[in-house]
């Protein structure tokens, strides 16, 4: 048993040593390790030697190193075309070449491109914040109380170094940051990562993406908001989904709505995805709390905003028929080839 793994040793260090750079040397190769008289062939042979306990170790071993030696000569395959000096004339070198698999975009990139796109074209600019924020940006100055829950740690990710940092917990902190930087008349779209304090789920993750839009100028109205989220549903899902807007309340915003659409999985029929109501919540927007452009130093007698914020993930989910959110961070190629092709 000792001699043949020494053996099994010296032969793999062999291979390995073995330079293999035309035709011949590939049939060398195949007449040596793999021929009827070959060397693989002789060490199975020794299997007889074994003692009979330790017969099962020995087997998967020689499996093991037939395996190796049968893959190293397929490795040797692709040399085998031999071009030399003298044939290379009679070569077709006009035949298409083998395929070089190309990669393809993440779908959330792509649903997010979508997104950002349809905005654009109304005249948003995009605007991008850091992940690791400050509390200011991510709770205070969009009036997230002193005591608002989300800023237990049960929710929020605080920087053990630091626990002024955090990482931000929704993309309406680069809502600060550009109220911060820019003066109205505002439009901005703003996708990004944000993290929370969820257990890993099919419905739920410690980190996904949302856009957020902001829009500041004099005479904005809900109205406006409206039909901005309107448009932005036809272009994104087609001329047949219904909306609806619900009341809701965030700090940031006042008065403040949840916009649902019909279900685009059971066509309102009732499935998991809407919870039998035939309804999904796709974002939640509401009109700039007066309080938040005061922060900023915006005279909210002069100007109005509108506000809103969408998961990237849900808008995905409905588009492509995700039902695991797992699935866009475990990098599945079998899952990612499915959106090869789309920009
Ligand atoms: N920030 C909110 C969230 O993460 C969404 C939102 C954005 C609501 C902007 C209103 C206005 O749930």
């Amino acid at each position: 048993m000792e001699s043949l793994i020494l053996k099994i040793q010296n032969y793999k260090q062999e291979i390995d040593a073995t330079i293999v750079s035309d035709a011949n040397a590939v049939e060398e190769f195949r007449i040596k390790w793999l021929g009827t008289k070959g060397i693989l062939k002789s060490i199975m042979g020794e299997m007889r030697n074994v003692a009979a306990e330790q017969k099962k170790e020995a087997g998967q071993m020689l499996n093991d190193f037939k395996l190796f030696v049968e893959e190293r000569f397929e490795s040797y395959q692709s040399i085998k075309s031999n071009i030399t000096q003298e044939n290379i004339n009679q070569i077709d070198w006009s035949l298409p070449g083998s395929p070089i698999p190309i990669g393809s975009r993440h779908p959330l990139s792509v649903v997010r491109n979508k997104i950002v796109s349809i905005f654009q074209r109304l005249g948003f600019a995009i605007a991008e914040g850091p992940e690791i924020e400050d509390d200011w940006h991510n709770f205070g100055a969009m009036n997230l109380p002193e005591d608002h829950p989300a800023r237990d740690m049960q929710d929020t990710f605080y920087i053990s170094q630091n626990p002024s940092w955090l990482l931000r917990t929704h993309t309406s902190s680069v809502q600060a940051r550009v109220m911060e930087n820019q003066k109205p008349p505002i439009r901005v779209i703003c996708p990004g990562r944000v993290y929370r304090n969820e257990t890993i789920s099919a419905r739920a993750h410690c980190f996904f993406h949302q856009v957020e839009g902001l829009y500041i100028d004099e005479n904005v109205s809900f109205a406006d908001l409206k039909q901005t989220l309107y448009f932005f549903v036809q272009e994104m899902f087609g001329k047949d989904v219904k909306v609806r807007f619900r009341p809701s309340y965030f700090p940031f915003t006042e008065p403040s709505a949840e916009m649902d659409i019909s279900c685009l999985i059971c066509e309102s029929k009732g499935c998991n995805v809407c919870k039998h109501t035939g309804w999904v919540e796709i974002l939640g927007s509401g009109m700039v709390h007066p309080k938040v452009l005061e922060n900023f130093g915006i005279d909210s007698n002069k100007y109005t905003g509108f506000a809103f914020g969408m998961g990237v993930e849900r808008i995905c989910q409905l588009k492509y028929q995700v039902n695991d959110l797992r699935l866009y961070s475990q990098n599945d190629v079998r899952f990612l080839k499915q959106f090869t092709g789309l920009v």
